[in-house]
């Protein structure tokens, strides 16, 4: 996947609360990173890279188990700080510190999980409001963001890859459903551009 170059110092929302219930893994990307976001029995969530540090395959076909998460081809688990704890086929061997999930910053805040390379201080506070539903459109953020609407929504962009961005973001007077035909009509104008 085309890497974009993503701000170091900014928290991007790559998903909303509700998109990760207890136990669930959530897959997305960021600036050409695929990540996998998922919420422990505790309620924590965690932003890691979504690639198993043994043979790369992707931490969201796993699943979560007391706590950790479990990789879905040879059932390694790893631990909330990344820390792999358990190799099946080696069960009486202390596992390598070295061998670790590949851990990104996480923080919540206005109804939304974000992350980022090295952000700095904490994600942007947005408006009272209702979250509206994301809305992926296949043009680069660059384009996108020149043609959000902003009457009654705060919108942000999630830089997919290259070629497209997803639109996130609050309608401030709680109309989601007017959000939606508002974004969904962009999305229709903006990928119908040559
Ligand atoms: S690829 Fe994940 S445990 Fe082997």
């Amino acid at each position: 996947m085309a890497r974009v170059m993503l701000d170091p110092r900014n928290w991007y929302a790559i998903a909303a609360d509700h998109d990760v219930p207890h136990g669930h893994i959530y897959r997305t990307t960021l600036g050409g990173h695929e990540l996998a976001v998922w919420r422990g029995s505790d309620d924590a969530l965690h932003v890691w890279q979504n690639r198993c540090p043994h043979r790369g395959v992707r931490f969201s076909l796993g699943e979560v188990v007391d706590g950790e998460l479990r990789c879905q081809y040879h059932a390694w688990r790893f631990a909330a700080s990344g820390a792999c704890t358990f190799i099946p086929a080696q069960p009486d061997r202390k596992v390598p510190g070295s061998i670790r999930a590949t851990v990104w910053p996480m923080a919540q805040g206005s109804g939304m999980i974000w992350t980022g390379i090295d952000p700095v201080g904490s994600p942007p506070m947005l408006p009272d409001g209702a979250v509206i539903r994301a809305i992926p459109i296949a043009k680069p953020a660059a384009v996108v963001t020149q043609a959000l609407p902003t009457d009654g929504l705060a919108l942000m962009l999630q830089p997919l890859d290259e070629a497209s961005a997803m639109v996130r973001g609050i309608a401030l007077d709680g109309d989601l459903a007017r959000a939606d035909r508002v974004l969904t009509a962009l999305r229709r104008r903006l990928e119908r551009a040559a």
